[in-house]
């Protein structure tokens, strides 16, 4: 199936990368003690990343031709990837500004659909646990297999999230999010008996030894980036910015299947076994407090902005959260300047197109901020810096 997609191409601007990392590295989060898992091991299955153990999910679901899955119209690609390469059919189910399912909707889009709907995957955006109690109950009188997508959750072996992982029949996470891992995905199935038939295949030492200095090299290359960054600068740099001529990025539609981030030749792979040494040994406590921590400092320091706005300005007690979401009003030129800056954000900016209004707002409007363990007072100091300037003034920008 090939789905109407908008597609950011964001690669005639140049941007520069990130100064500071999007995911924790070095040994950020981890104990020497070894933890102890919260189920039997026969209940989990590690990937390469989430999105192969997606792939699990949704096969062990039904999905494949001649069924549907039921997504949410906010995601990224990756998530209706796996579904897309089983030949499954995908439709895309509105969400309320809060990023919460419009269960109103869903009937309506069942009978739409071109075959019978096998699974839906609720997301647990940034971490912040989602109750869907009321989809499970839908999800049962239906016969549809429901997925909770923890990607966003430190939803491990070791570790269980309040209000995570409680009503779905599968769930997905993506370990290498919360803890400084090459790769790492996740499946787990309340019923351990549906993952009897699952077997995966181990990846070959010279991906051990690439894993390794993967890790290793962006350990080193955050300690030579933090080096350069400085607070005072940033007026010089944004002037130096605003005076420049620079490329927009393209926006396009385009009827697509699977993205380039989905590798048929990774599926079936389990994590390296580097990885899984390193999820054996979190440090939940400190990863939670300086998550949650930087969470904070970053809804205090936007709170008050002119420009934006936390898309969560609370924490709920005992969340282990992802990134810090903030809505910007004018992505041109804010999202551009802060990128041009190096400041790193995700956004999902190139996704399957819906009739949902919250989809395609946040879609150009919604930044993801990093607030995970690895950070340090000065990286913090300087996105905020960052984000507070970009917003302060408008200077000439130049567009060619
Ligand atoms: C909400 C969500 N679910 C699933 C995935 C797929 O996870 P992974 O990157 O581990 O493949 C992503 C991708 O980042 C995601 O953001």
């Amino acid at each position: 199936m090939l789905l109407d997609t908008l597609i950011f191409d964001p690669s005639p601007c140049g941007f520069p990368k990130p100064r500071v990392p999007l995911l924790p590295t070095g040994l950020d989060g981890l104990a020497l003690n070894t933890a102890q898992p919260w189920a039997p091991t026969s209940h989990f299955r590690h990937f390469a990343r989430g999105r192969y153990a997606l792939r699990e999910a949704y096969r062990l679901s039904g999905i494949g031709p001649g069924s549907t899955l039921l997504a949410p119209a906010y995601h990224c690609r990756t998530m209706l990837d796996p579904a897309l390469a089983l030949g499954g059919n995908v439709l895309l189910y509105p969400l309320h500004t809060n990023l919460s399912p419009n269960l109103a909707a869903l009937d309506a889009l069942i009978n739409q659909s071109p075959a019978p709907v096998k699974a839906l995957l609720a997301t647990h955006f940034f971490g912040i646990a989602q109750d869907f109690a009321a989809l499970a109950a839908w999800c049962i009188e239906r016969g549809i297999t429901l997925i909770e997508d923890g990607s966003h959750a430190f939803f491990c072996e070791h570790h269980r999230p309040a209000g995570i992982g409680g009503h779905g029949e599968f769930v997905v996470s993506s370990p290498y999010k919360f803890l400084p891992s090459p790769d790492g995905g996740l499946l787990y199935a309340r019923d351990a008996g549906r993952l009897k038939s699952l077997s995966t295949r181990a990846p070959a030492v010279v991906n051990e030894l690439r894993g390794m200095h993967f890790a290793w090299s962006k350990a080193a290359e955050q300690r030579n980036n933090r080096a350069a960054l400085a607070p005072a600068h940033l007026d010089a740099e944004l002037a130096a910015i605003a005076a420049a001529r620079h490329s927009a990025a393209i926006d396009r539609h385009e009827l697509a299947g699977t993205s380039a981030d989905y590798r048929p030749d990774h599926e079936g792979y389990t994590a390296l076994r580097f990885s899984r040494m390193l999820y054996r040994h979190p440090d939940i406590d400190s990863i939670a407090q300086r998550r949650r921590d930087h969470y904070r400092q970053w809804a205090m320091a936007t709170m008050n902005l002119p420009y934006c706005r936390p898309l969560y300005p609370e924490l709920p007690e005992g969340c282990i959260p992802y990134m810090f979401p903030l809505i910007i009003d004018n992505p041109e030129p804010h999202f551009t300047r802060l990128k041009q800056l190096g400041v790193p954000i995700f956004r999902w900016d190139s996704s399957a197109v819906s009739g949902c209004a919250t989809a395609s707002d946040y879609r150009l409007h919604l930044l993801h901020l990093p607030c995970h363990q690895s950070l340090t007072g000065r990286d913090m100091d300087w996105m905020i810096a960052a984000i507070t300037k970009v917003g302060a003034g408008e200077t000439a920008h130049n567009y060619s």
